[in-house]
């Protein structure tokens, strides 16, 4: 079959790659229809995710056709059209019954924060992803869902993670009606976030970002107030002067630890590797937020040590929330608001290129070319 391949920092090709087999018999092999390219696939990319192994396939974004399914799989049968969230989880253990399917502790024998991730390197269990023409789906009666029929097959592939991640981002800032929200970010997450928080009861909504047609993207798609911190001497300063000097109420870090804005933070992370990602956006966030006020992090951040301004968090009194999102916990709702016609996710999207191409992909989603906001990989016929 054909799958994208990793090849080292910046290096991604298509190669043929055998087929997965079923191995345990509650796994599901999956034709892969469509696919898409996260703002987490750049850090593995960029080559900042450790264990980031050569050959291995990404993509954590996919839905398909149920091709084979194992001797106890239940739920699923061939021919089932199916969303699959981003995580691998087991459903049964003491984090999974509690709703944290992004923690579960069967999955990744490799690390004890994170659990599994679909196509995420070794330090989220080495499974290979979905940007491929079939992949191996553990667990296949506990994650994927039959994609009802009235939904967009766009709209099911935004649901995979990044409109639940959006979404999860906003509900950690515990919003009260009226709340002022500042969003960092207007990637995908970062717009889902703002969208996400009016729905929520925010009565104002700030995005912040140096990509001009991202933030435009803020204004039409989110209904956002929007900040480029490039036209201003300090963003923070500014985010105090609109806030009345109190700050926001909530703010929530749609970046993770690639951001720009701070030479420093950039060198010491993503050249020199002296900490585990830039949090120059989480160190605005924590300053732009009011005393007793909420940070929410769904950015995503690797497992080294960053430089975080924490004894101003402390000494502000703020909670600070943050998770890889559990993403099915969301689909309840958000199948509502898109039925209702509250959300339409797949307006986000941008381009949509074959998986022959895809390396071309990576390098206009990386290099934010041609107003990339959301990449669809068409991979095969639906
Ligand atoms: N928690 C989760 O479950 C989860 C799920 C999906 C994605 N993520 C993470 O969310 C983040 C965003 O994902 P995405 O797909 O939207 O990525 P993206 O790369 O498309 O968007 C990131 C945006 O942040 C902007 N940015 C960079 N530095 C900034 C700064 N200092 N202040 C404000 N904006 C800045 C960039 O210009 C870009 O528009 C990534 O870190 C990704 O890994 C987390
Ligand atoms: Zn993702
Ligand atoms: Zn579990």
């Amino acid at each position: 079959m054909q799958a994208m391949v990793y090849r080292g920092p910046y290096k991604v090709r298509v190669e043929e790659k055998h087929r997965p087999r079923i191995e345990h018999p509650n796994d599901a092999i999956v034709r892969v229809t469509i696919a898409a390219i996260c703002g987490s696939d750049l850090h593995l990319y960029h080559g900042m995710m450790p264990d980031t192994r050569v050959g291995m396939t990404f993509g954590h974004e996919f839905i398909g056709v149920v091709e084979e399914i194992g001797s106890s799989v239940q739920n699923l049968k061939r021919g089932d059209r199916v969303m699959v969230p981003f995580n691998i989880y087991c459903g049964s253990c003491y984090f999974c019954s509690r709703g944290l399917y992004s923690n579960c502790h069967n999955v990744n024998p490799n690390a004890t924060a994170v659990g599994g991730i679909y196509g995420y390197s070794h330090t989220s269990g080495g499974y290979d992803g979905g940007q491929s023409e079939y992949v191996r789906v553990p667990f296949a009666d506990v994650g994927p869902t039959i994609i009802p029929a009235w939904m967009d097959q766009d709209d099911a592939l935004m649901l995979t993670d990044a409109l639940p991640t959006g979404y999860f981002g906003a509900q950690l800032g515990d919003i009260v009606e009226g709340d002022t929200v500042v969003v960092f970010g207007a990637g995908p997450v970062g717009l889902f976030a703002a969208k996400s928080s009016w729905l929520m009861g925010a009565g104002r909504v700030i995005v912040i970002d140096h990509l001009e047609y991202r933030l435009a993207k803020a204004r039409s798609f989110a209904q956002a107030e929007t900040f480029n911190f490039t036209e201003y001497a300090d963003i923070v300063v500014e985010m105090k002067k609109t806030t009345g000097f109190l700050g926001a109420d909530v703010v929530i870090d749609a970046v993770g630890a690639e951001a720009d804005g701070n030479l420093l933070q950039h060198v010491t992370a993503a050249k020199l590797k002296l900490q585990g990602g830039s949090p120059i956006a989480l160190n605005w966030a924590i300053d732009s937020v009011r005393k007793g006020g909420t940070v929410s992090v769904i950015g995503a951040y690797g497992p080294l040590f960053s430089a975080v301004k924490f004894g101003d968090a402390m000494n502000k009194g703020l909670t600070l929330r943050m998770n890889q999102c559990p993403v099915k916990r969301q689909w309840p709702r958000l199948f509502e608001h898109i039925q209702n016609g509250y959300l339409k996710p797949s307006d986000i999207v941008t381009h949509r290129i074959p998986l022959e191409h895809i390396a071309e992909g990576y390098h206009i989603f990386s290099a934010k070319l041609d107003d990339c906001i959301k990449p669809v990989i068409e991979v095969s016929a639906a």
